[in-house]
């Protein structure tokens, strides 16, 4: 491929020296005339391992070189990676200055080129951005039309400086975001030497994709300070006790509690986090993370009795009790406080379980469902027919597996608020359908 890299920072010229050793031809584009020069002189504009070496030798074999024209490098490319940087203003907001600029640019270059130019965002960039930025600014200054004259990819980057060549052939997974096969065709070519997985997707997808990424990261990192904050006060070895967390990989390290959805309840999870942030209180120590998520998790509650009220139906149907499918306890299960919430709104409420049905007349909870909550398991029904039948909007609440089929059998009168993203073949869906966070 011919490939022009615009910015020559730290994901620029780690690119398009990796990209060059890969066998593409590279030009490097910077409106900095310091690191042109540094790079035709075979010197590394940053600081990063090897990447001096790879330089030296790839402008000396002429598969690199750089220059501040963008003319040049658009009329001789076929494809434009574009690096520069997006930092954030004082309030937090993305600056998409240097982005709207380059892309002017190029767009003028597009103006005078014949033929198909990929423009290709590698920049981090919120939802929208390449939408609402990169294409029209490259359509008004070309003069040409989006996935006419020229297309538009978006590829993220997931190197981490220090060990940045390497991350860039071993990156966890190639990311690219388009809206035509040939954008997504020119930009999977560049990185055929490199071994990962190849993911497509839309833009909007990738573009936020890499803000998800970052912000696990950084989760994951002050997550583990605090519990070794914590456990140094404690008198426990936090790495011990870190090294044996990482090797779950059922439910620690894997896409377990992963998906977005309702609030977490049950005996178990909103208990130890108390007992836990109490500890911690006791022994002065803060944990801003770990005691922000019972707030967080009464908040995604919140939402969900907010969708059923603004529906401005009063007859509603939870499908489901239980905090998840499969088991009868009802011990701080969020569809129970939702079932309160609504009761004191004067909503009319039908709620079908099939296992707290049972548990009714049988079992251990069925003293918890007579004492604690007489007065919801009074509106507890026994078919799912009489629930669709007296509902206007239905709450999906776990992932039993009738409720699927029950979803379906909604009639095209009545709203569907899912709280699980239960699976569904959406062809066969007559009812109005709303996912919580999706
Ligand atoms: N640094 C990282 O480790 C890393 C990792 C992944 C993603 N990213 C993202 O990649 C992007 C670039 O980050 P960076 O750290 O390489 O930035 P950087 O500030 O090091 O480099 C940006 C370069 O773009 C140049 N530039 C600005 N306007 C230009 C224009 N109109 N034409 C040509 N060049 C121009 C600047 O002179 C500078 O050399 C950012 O969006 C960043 O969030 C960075």
């Amino acid at each position: 491929m011919r490939v022009s890299v615009f910015g020559l920072g730290y994901v620029g010229t780690v690119s398009a020296a990796a990209l060059a050793s890969d066998g593409h031809e590279v030009v490097g584009v910077d409106v900095n005339a310091d690191k042109v020069g540094a790079v035709n002189g075979g010197r590394s504009p940053i600081v990063e391992p090897g990447l001096e070496e790879l330089l030296t030798r790839v402008v000396g074999d002429g598969r690199l070189h750089a220059t501040s024209g963008t003319d040049e490098a658009v009329h001789g490319t076929d494809l434009s990676l574009v690096c520069v940087g997006t930092p954030c203003r004082r309030n937090g907001s993305l600056d998409v200055t240097y982005l709207a600029r380059v892309c002017e640019q190029i767009g003028a270059a597009l103006k005078r080129k014949r033929g198909y130019h990929v423009v290709v965002v590698r920049s981090t960039v919120l939802p929208g951005t390449t939408h609402g930025c990169v294409i029209p600014t490259l359509e008004a200054t070309s003069g040409k039309r989006y996935g006419d004259g020229f297309g538009v990819a978006v590829n993220p980057e997931f190197l981490r400086e220090g060990t940045a060549l390497k991350d860039f052939h071993e990156p966890p997974l190639t990311l690219v975001g388009h809206n035509h096969a040939a954008d997504a065709a020119p930009t999977k070519a560049l990185y055929q030497q490199v071994e990962a997985p190849l993911v497509s997707t839309s833009i909007r997808v990738a573009e936020m994709m890499k803000y998800a990424s970052n912000a696990w990261h950084a989760v994951k990192i002050v997550f583990a300070n605090e519990i070794g904050n914590l456990c140094k006060r404690l008198d426990v070895d936090s790495h011990e006790v870190m090294d044996i967390f990482c090797q779950d990989a059922k439910l620690n390290l894997s896409a377990y509690y992963l998906r977005p959805g309702f609030a977490f309840g049950g005996s178990c999870l909103p208990k130890d986090v108390r007992a836990l942030q109490y500890r911690a209180k006791e022994v002065d120590v803060d944990l801003p993370l770990i005691g922000s998520v019972l707030g967080s998790n009464r908040l995604q509650l919140q939402h969900a009795i907010d969708r059923i009220v603004e529906t401005g139906r009063r007859r509603v149907g939870l499908l489901g009790f239980s905090f998840k499918a499969g088991t009868d306890d009802l011990r701080e299960s969020p569809m129970v406080i939702l079932a309160e919430a609504l009761l004191g709104k004067g909503f009319s409420l039908c709620i079908y379980d099939r296992n707290v049905s049972l548990a009714r007349l049988v079992g251990a909870n069925k003293e918890y469902i007579e004492e604690q909550i007489p007065h919801l398991s009074r509106h507890l029904c026994e078919s799912l027919d009489e629930l669709i039948e007296r509902s206007e909007v239905i709450v999906v609440g776990n992932g039993a597996p009738e409720f699927s089929d029950a979803v379906t059998r909604c009639r095209a009168d009545q709203i569907v608020i899912d709280l699980v993203r239960i699976p569904l073949d959406f062809s066969k869906v007559r009812a109005q359908y709303d996912g919580i966070c999706w």
